[in-house]
């Protein structure tokens, strides 16, 4: 349903809820419609965790990228971008080095309006491609007219993987983008949950497979860690959100439901 003041941005279907708003939704932000809040708020009642879930979530993700680009990572590739809140990557990235260079990812049609407007304010390089996860060709033909691909990338996969189910070889999309890196390279991925918090999280599961119209797969932890095969996991591996290095003093969190991790490219790869 839309809303009845609620008026859609041309070419944009606001009919059927997208993960993308309903996301900004839970994160508090304003580019959402009627039907991704219906949505979201059935996740919601399903899965009370979701709000302190995807805040940690976004935390992780700034706490990730200033990792990176404190062990000297200039240049990210961050697919799933999501609609712009605080701590956009650049931002985060350019505070720590202002020659990072970040290209932005996204397949959501008012994901790609936001980042328009968001960059053409922004004076450092940044970019932003409108492809699937899934064309890895495309992302990375992309990718490589602003970021020089034979020096190290640091790919962030942040609460996308979830929506790629098993038959689309998730797992192999994120080892197509890594090979396409020199050693050194970081990965940082989150990922819903399965087997945190069980009942809520199969709950929310189907209900946004319900409210979206196509499937969302929420993974255990051995399913997050294996994206990682071949790559050497840092420490503390593969975690709850909130368990990944935390700031210094930072109280501790609730049970979120999302798994996270940061590996490095080896000079040989394993397995
Ligand atoms: C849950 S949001 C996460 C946003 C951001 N990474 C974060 O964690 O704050 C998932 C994002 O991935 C995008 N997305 C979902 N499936 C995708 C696909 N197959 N290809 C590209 N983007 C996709 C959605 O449009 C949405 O912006």
């Amino acid at each position: 349903m839309v809303g009845e003041d609620e008026t859609a941005p041309a070419g944009i279907d606001i009919t059927t809820p997208h993960i993308a708003r309903i996301y900004d939704y839970w994160l508090g932000g304003k580019d959402n419609y009627e039907s991704d809040r219906n949505a979201a708020e059935q996740v919601m009642a399903a899965t009370p965790t979701i709000k302190p879930g995807v805040t940690a979530n976004r935390a992780f993700l700034s706490r990730a990228v200033r990792f990176m680009a404190g062990r000297g990572i200039t240049q990210f590739l961050d697919i799933g971008t999501g609609i712009p809140t605080a701590d956009n990557t650049h931002l985060v990235a350019q505070a720590v080095n202002p020659d990072c260079r970040v290209v932005y990812v996204d397949n959501d049609p008012i994901v790609l309006v936001h980042a328009r407007a968001l960059l053409s304010g922004v004076s450092a390089p940044t970019a932003f491609i409108d492809a699937d996860l899934r064309d890895t060709g495309l992302i990375l033909k992309g990718a490589s007219g602003l970021l020089d691909l034979n020096r190290p990338v640091g790919l962030l996969l942040i609460a996308i993987l979830h929506c790629v189910p098993d038959e689309d070889e998730p797992g192999e999309i994120v080892r197509e983008l890594m090979d396409a890196f020199p050693p050194g390279s970081l990965l940082a991925i989150t990922h819903p949950g399965i087997d945190q918090l069980p009942e809520q999280m199969e709950a929310a599961e189907k209900a946004l497979t319900k409210a979206m119209g196509y499937r969302v797969t929420f993974r255990t932890h051995e399913g997050v860690s294996r994206f990682f095969d071949g790559f050497d996991l840092l420490d503390p591996g593969v975690v709850p959100v909130q368990d990944w290095r935390p700031e210094p003093g930072a109280p501790p969190s609730l049970t979120t439901g999302m798994w996270g991790g940061v590996a490095s490219k080896p000079s040989l790869r394993r397995g």
